[in-house]
C-alpha cells in the first residue's frame, strides 16, 4: 500500500515538472481561457494589415495583397464574399470604406483586395496612387451577409456582377472550387470593354476545369473584335443563360446603378426578393436624381447641422454648415478639428454600425435602405446613406 502511494506521489512529481517545463517553453494557445480569445481571434476589433504585394489588374484597377503586421495576431476568419473596411487618414480626415475580400478563405496567410478607381473619388485614388510595398492600414474584421447560406440557397447560385462588383464573386468561386461544393453556378459578369474585364484568365481556367461553372460576359462598349453579348444585363440575356428561373438563388453586386436596374429585371423574371442578396457599392454620384429625392432640394441648398458631443469629458455643441448631397457621415468626418468617430462598416446602409439618434430635422435616405422599426421610432438614422433635407440636430453623445 505505502509502495502504491509512493508511486502516485512520484507520478504527481513527474506531472508537475512536465506542466512547470510546458509553462515555460509552449505558448498559450489561442484558446486558452476559452471563449475569450477566440472571440478576438474571429473577430477582431480591428486589424493591422501591411501590404507584401501590388498587381495590375487593369488600367483603373489594382489588386493589393496584405498579411497581418502583427506576428501574434493571424487573420481573422472569413467567408467567402464578405469586406473589410480599410481606415485611412487623407489629409488629416479620418474615413473608411468598405472592400470586398476576394482571396480565398480556405488560407489566411494573406487577404486580396481589389480596388478600382472612382473618378473624382477620395479613398480609392488615394489607396491607387499612394499605397506601396510595406505600408501598414488598419482594418476592420470581416463583415456583410452576402455569402452562401447552405440551408436557404440551395444549390444553383445565379451571380450577376458589375465591373469591380465581380471580387466577392472570385472569392467565392475560388471557395466552391477549392472545396468541391458540388454547386452550379452561372456568372454574367457586365463590364464596360474587354479591358475592363477583371480575373479573366483564372474565370477561363475555372470554367475549362469545373462544368458546374459557367459564365457569360456582357459587355456595354465593347471593341470591333468582341463577338460575345454587347448591351446590358436584361432579364432576357438572363434567362438565355439560365434557362429557367425557378430553385435558382441570385446574389447581385454592382454599383447602385446597377442594382436599380436588375432589381426591375428580377421583379419582371418574377424572382421573390426572398431569393435576391445584394451589395450595392458606395453612394449614388447624384443623389438629387434617386427617386424619392425632393424636387425643390438642389446641390446648392446649405444646411446646418448642431451636433452634440462629448469632448474632454464635457457635453458641448457644434454647429456645422454642409451640403445636403453629401452622407452625413462624410460631412461629420470632414470636420477634423471635432474630430468625430462614428462607427461604420458597409457605408451603404446594410450593416447599421453606423446608427446615430437624429433629434430633429428632416433627411433623406435611400430608398432601399431598411431602418429596423424600433430605430425608426427612436429617431435613429444611418449617416451613411442619410441627406440632411432640412437643418437638423443630432446627438452624438449616445454613441
Ligand atoms: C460592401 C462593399 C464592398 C465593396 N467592395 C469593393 C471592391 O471590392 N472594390 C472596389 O473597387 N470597390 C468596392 N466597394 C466600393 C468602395 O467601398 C468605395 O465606395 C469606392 O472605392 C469609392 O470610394 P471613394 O472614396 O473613392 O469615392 P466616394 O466614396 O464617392 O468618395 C467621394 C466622397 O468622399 C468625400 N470626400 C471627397 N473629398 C473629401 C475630402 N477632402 N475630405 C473629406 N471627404 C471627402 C465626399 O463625400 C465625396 O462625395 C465596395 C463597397 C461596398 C459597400
Ligand atoms: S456603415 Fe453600415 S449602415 Fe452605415
Amino acid at each position: 500500500m505505502e509502495k502504491e502511494i509512493m508511486n502516485d506521489v512520484k507520478k504527481y512529481q513527474k506531472l508537475e515538472k512536465l506542466k512547470k517545463w510546458r509553462d515555460e517553453v509552449e505558448p498559450i494557445p489561442y484558446y486558452f481561457d476559452g471563449l475569450e480569445n477566440l472571440c478576438e481571434r474571429i473577430h477582431p476589433e480591428k486589424q493591422l494589415l501591411q501590404i507584401t504585394d501590388i498587381q495590375e489588374l487593369s488600367k483603373d484597377t489594382k489588386l493589393f495583397r496584405f498579411v497581418s503586421a502583427r506576428y501574434d495576431k493571424p487573420l481573422a476568419p472569413f467567408r467567402a464574399g464578405q469586406y473589410i473596411g480599410l481606415n485611412v487618414e487623407i489629409n488629416g480626415v479620418r474615413t473608411s470604406r468598405p472592400f470586398s475580400l476576394v482571396s480565398s478563405p480556405n488560407q489566411l496567410a494573406y487577404y486580396e483586395l481589389g480596388v478600382k478607381r472612382k473618378e473624382g473619388g477620395f479613398v480609392s485614388i488615394y489607396l491607387l496612387d499612394t499605397l506601396k510595398v510595406g505600408d501598414i492600414l488598419e482594418a476592420t474584421e470581416p463583415l456583410g451577409e452576402l455569402y452562401y447560406n447552405r440551408v436557404f440557397h440551395g444549390k444553383d447560385l445565379v451571380f450577376i456582377a458589375g465591373g469591380s462588383g465581380i471580387t466577392p464573386f472570385i472569392s467565392l468561386l475560388r471557395d466552391i472550387s477549392q472545396r468541391n461544393l458540388g454547386l452550379n453556378i452561372w456568372l454574367l459578369f457586365g463590364c464596360l470593354s474587354e479591358d475592363h474585364i477583371l480575373f479573366k484568365d483564372e474565370l477561363e481556367d475555372l470554367v475549362t476545369r469545373r462544368s458546374n461553372i459557367r459564365v457569360q460576359y456582357i459587355l456595354s462598349e465593347p471593341g470591333p473584335n468582341w463577338d460575345g453579348a454587347c448591351g446590358f444585363i436584361t432579364k432576357d440575356k438572363i434567362l438565355d443563360q439560365i434557362k429557367l428561373v425557378e430553385n435558382k438563388f441570385f446574389y447581385i453586386v454592382g454599383n447602385r446603378a446597377m442594382y436599380s436596374f436588375i432589381k426591375e429585371q428580377m421583379k419582371e423574371l418574377g424572382v421573390p426578393p426572398h431569393r435576391i442578396i445584394y451589395e450595392s457599392y458606395g453612394v449614388p454620384d447624384d443623389v438629387t436624381g434617386i427617386t424619392g429625392w425632393p424636387k425643390d432640394i438642389t446641390s446648392s441648398n446649405a444646411i446646418k447641422i448642431t451636433i452634440e458631443l462629448i469632448q474632454q469629458g464635457k457635453c458641448i455643441k457644434k454647429v456645422i454648415e454642409a451640403p445636403c448631397v453629401e452622407p452625413l457621415l462624410n460631412t461629420l468626418e470632414r470636420e477634423k478639428e471635432l474630430g468625430i468617430s462614428i462607427n461604420n462598416g458597409c457605408r451603404s446602409g446594410a450593416c447599421a454600425l453606423c446608427r446615430t439618434k437624429l433629434v430633429s430635422g428632416k433627411i433623406f435616405t435611400l430608398p432601399e435602405v431598411t431602418i429596423r422599426e424600433i430605430d425608426q421610432d427612436y429617431g435613429y438614422i444611418h449617416p451613411c446613406v442619410s441627406y440632411p433635407l432640412t437643418d437638423i440636430h443630432i446627438d452624438l453623445t449616445l454613441i
